[in-house]
């Protein structure tokens, strides 16, 4: 027999399935029915908080979301808990002084967090290296993640020589994070191939079923070295989600790649969820559209919710005939702006800028505020500089950034103490209301009611007016 390489697997049931299958409505004690079980099977992680879960808690759910990741550690014992996060972004919309990105790191793994999954839209690695230095500092697992996209710029030693970037700067493992289903299989052979040439640290591939490729990709990756697969619990997989996790520890089964799991323990957990995801349907949350294959994903090179966007936007302006001259301006809008990956922010940022230039019939005659800023330079820097000319005709004479965005931001931590004092009841609070603003104000009101409704006399005695 070969040489045995056991794959891994990283579980993403409770982050990434449900983010992208139902809006990322899970509840936490969903979640917590089936902790110990996942804890049982031996996953390389479980990908369990960051991305949108943290603005879905506050938000939607009414949850503390730090609550939330205390409650999941405590039951997992045995296996690491992982979570995304967006560089300099953190997991907001806009870039954060290094001391608040600092602050969540540590906060983040003080309160259970072992491995963080850090990347940046534009694959700059300026964005990462305050976020990879902080969780080197508090020990944790820093996987770096390469934002996968495909351009005329970008090749497969694009990003090789990123990993390896990455790995110099200290990072624990390498994800290629394929958020939009591009990754064909023969390309990721080559792909994980070159990598694992140049690279000594694990690499592990991250993608969607989108486009209905996913598990040919994983078994090309598989069998040219990948070391982790990131795949979902079948009930809420494939589609917009990760390929299901049972059939493809059944596939490897007995080969070389084995993954040891135990499909019966699997098969219990499956049972669980099974009821979880007849409620989200039944509940409309669940829109089969997600399920289906997305051919134009493939065709356009474009990621399957950027598509959808522009269909609502045209639609918005009365000008949905005008599709497919959008899907057409796309990539010239693209090659402008320095062929940025389509991934959140900057494909709403390219997506917007191209209805715009196609509606009112002229390029560029209204700039988005968002475009601008890309151009400026105020996401980092773009994988192919901007030209001179593109950047006057679009900035006049406003001057560009061309250090790290964040070099011109403060450290911000005690203003936005200063702001929610009167309803901080734990230091990670003000983390929250640092990414979330009046969202996170809205739910430490809700929090207070809740608390003052269980014993009337604590409004008084911490002297605070009682929140209606
Ligand atoms: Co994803």
């Amino acid at each position: 027999m070969e040489n045995k390489r056991p794959v891994k697997i990283t579980e993403t049931i409770l982050r990434d399935a449900h983010q992208s299958l139902i809006a990322t409505r899970m509840t936490t004690e969903e979640m917590l029915g089936a902790v110990e079980l996942l804890d049982k099977v031996g996953f390389n992680a479980l990908e369990a908080w960051g991305g949108a879960t943290f603005d879905s808690c506050l938000r939607f759910l009414k949850e503390d979301p730090w609550e939330r990741l205390r409650k999941i550690k405590d039951k997992a014992k045995n296996t690491p808990l992982q979570m995304l996060f967006r560089g300099q972004n953190i997991l907001g919309y806009r870039h954060y002084g290094d001391d608040v990105v600092e602050y969540f790191v540590q906060k983040s793994i003080a309160n259970g967090i072992d491995i963080i999954r850090i990347f940046d839209a534009l694959n700059d690695v300026r964005n990462l290296r305050t976020a990879i230095e902080a969780t080197i500092k508090e020990k944790g697992h820093v996987q770096a993640a390469i934002s996968y996209t495909i351009s005329p710029v970008h090749t497969n030693e694009t990003f090789i020589n990123m990993a390896k970037e990455l790995e110099n700067m200290g990072a624990s493992s390498i994800c290629i994070k394929d958020m939009a289903g591009l990754l064909t299989p023969y390309n990721a052979y080559d792909l994980v191939k070159g990598m694992k040439e140049t690279v000594k640290i694990p690499i592990e591939l991250h993608t969607h079923y989108t486009s209905g490729i996913a598990s040919m990709t994983y078994l090309k990756a598989i069998e040219a070295g990948v070391d982790i697969v990131d795949c979902a619990m079948s009930p809420l997989s494939m589609g917009t989600s990760q390929p299901a996790t049972e059939p493809l520890v059944a596939t490897l089964e007995g080969t070389q790649y084995d993954t040891g799991l135990d499909l019966n323990l699997l098969s219990e957990i499956a049972d669980y969820f099974r009821p979880i995801r007849e409620k989200y349907i039944e509940n409309g949350t669940l829109n089969p559209k997600a399920l289906a294959v997305d051919v134009n994903t493939l065709k356009y090179q474009v990621p399957g919710g950027m598509l959808s966007n522009l269909i609502s936007q045209l639609k918005q302006l009365g000008a949905e005939d005008k599709f497919q001259e959008v899907l057409k301006e796309v990539p010239r809008v693209r090659e402008d702006a320095g062929y940025p990956p389509l991934v959140t922010p900057t494909s709403q940022i390219v997506g917007s800028q191209a209805v715009f230039n196609v509606v009112l019939g002229e390029r560029y005659k209204n700039v988005t505020k968002e475009f601008r800023g890309m151009v400026k330079g105020e996401y980092g820097r773009t994988p192919v500089e901007i030209s001179e000319e593109f950047a006057k005709k679009i900035l006049g004479d406003e001057e560009r950034i061309t250090g790290r965005p964040a070099d011109n931001i403060p450290n911000e931590l005690d203003k936005f103490r200063s702001e929610i004092n009167e309803y901080i009841e734990q230091d990670e609070d003000v983390l929250s209301y640092a990414l979330f603003g009046q969202v996170a104000t809205k739910f430490f009101e809700y929090r207070q009611g809740q608390k003052y409704k269980l014993d009337p006399t604590l409004a008084d005695k911490e002297n605070k007016v009682h929140p209606m």
